[in-house]
């Protein structure tokens, strides 16, 4: 039991429905390890009214993608006895404070956030992007600040969202002369543990880059899989070494073989070192085939029980909402409209 751990809280989009690679080893696998080893249930969001920001996203995809990500996080081996998942738009407490939280930001400070102005590019909407995409890290302060988070395990690119969640909790303590907001530490996730797309070793594997083959879902067959791994982009050198720099394609798949296998980098330099790269090609795929196999058959199993599903998050309404009445009271009284 890790202590310092205390209250884990993080938030993954249904926006794609399936995980991939880089889902599973950089969030999910993590937040596996947590529920067995810190003090208090982690929380864990499937957060639909984050994916809102995207307005091609199409309200039957979306209600199914909420049933594919719960889905999917079960099968990757979290436990709702162990931790709480629960689907965002359920505990409406995230959007009432998300509001209190809006006034007590300013304009000038979340536009110094430049994620929005990418994700607009993002979206081809230059000119009629949807405002959630500005304020997209308010209602993210108000799921970590809801719960009182003391860790939240997310990737470098939240950065700027987590040291504004940090600032407005200070804030709202300040101003209202109270101790209700918690501020959270956060736990970046290492550059070395990004998955990189399998096309392009220089970018990290996404849910927006469709290039053919560039990432591996969770519920890839073991042929698509192994055509995947066999066609990712390498270099020339036929001797295997560890060199994110120089060698990114080689290394990621080094990097990937070490997850799956739980074991450092370098053993899995060790293990692999005497292989060219197509029997390295080979030796990734046996490993990803092995451990996704149990996880595509756990899915497909549990997406014949909507019902189950729906009991899961269910209960992890209960449990979520419970936490989020107090903190909503506390926060209530302390602005003065209880
Ligand atoms: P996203 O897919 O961007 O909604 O991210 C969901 C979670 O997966 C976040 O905690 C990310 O940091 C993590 N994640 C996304 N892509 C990668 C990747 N290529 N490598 C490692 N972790 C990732
Ligand atoms: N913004 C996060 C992402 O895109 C998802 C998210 C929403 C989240 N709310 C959160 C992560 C709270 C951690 C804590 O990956």
């Amino acid at each position: 039991m890790n202590a310092k751990l205390g209250r884990i809280f993080s938030g993954i989009q249904p926006s794609a429905g399936v995980p991939h690679l880089g889902n599973y080893i950089g969030a999910i696998k993590p937040w596996v390890h947590y529920q067995d080893t810190a003090p208090l249930k982690p929380i864990l969001s499937v957060v639909d009214l984050h994916a809102l920001t995207n307005p091609k996203l199409k309200p039957e995809i979306l209600r199914d993608n909420i049933f594919q990500m719960t889905a999917s996080l079960l099968a990757c081996g979290l436990d709702p006895n162990k931790c709480i998942i629960f689907q965002q738009s359920t505990v409406p407490h995230h959007t009432e404070l998300s509001w209190i939280l809006t006034c007590c930001s300013t304009l000038q400070r979340i536009q110094a956030i430049n994620t929005w102005r990418e994700k607009v590019k993002l979206l081809g909407k230059e000119k009629g992007a949807p405002l959630g995409v500005l304020v997209y890290p308010l209602l993210m302060a108000a799921d970590i600040l809801l719960y009182k988070t003391d860790t939240i395990p997310v990737g470098d690119d939240q950065s700027q969202n987590i040291e504004l969640t940090r600032e407005l909790a200070t804030t709202f303590n300040r101003r209202f002369n109270c101790n209700v907001m918690k501020v959270p530490e956060k736990l970046v996730q290492t550059e070395s543990n990004r998955i990189k797309s399998l096309r392009d070793p220089t970018s990290k594997m996404s849910k927006s880059d469709d290039t053919q083959g560039s990432s591996v879902t969770i519920l890839d067959c073991q042929d698509l899989i192994r055509a995947k791994i066999k066609k990712a982009v390498t270099d020339s050198n036929p001797v295997l070494s560890f060199d994110p720099e120089k060698r990114p394609g080689v290394s990621n798949l080094i990097g990937i073989y070490a997850a799956m296998k739980n074991i450092s980098k370098s053993d899995a330099l060790t293990e692999v070192e005497s292989m060219d790269t197509l029997q390295l090609k080979n030796a990734v795929s046996d490993v990803v085939v092995e451990a996704l196999s149990p996880i595509r058959s756990e899915h497909s199993r549990l997406m014949e029980s909507k019902e189950y599903l729906t009991q899961v998050l269910n209960n992890g309404k209960n449990s979520a909402t419970e936490i989020a009445d107090q903190t909503l009271i506390e926060v209530k009284k302390a602005i003065g409209v209880l």
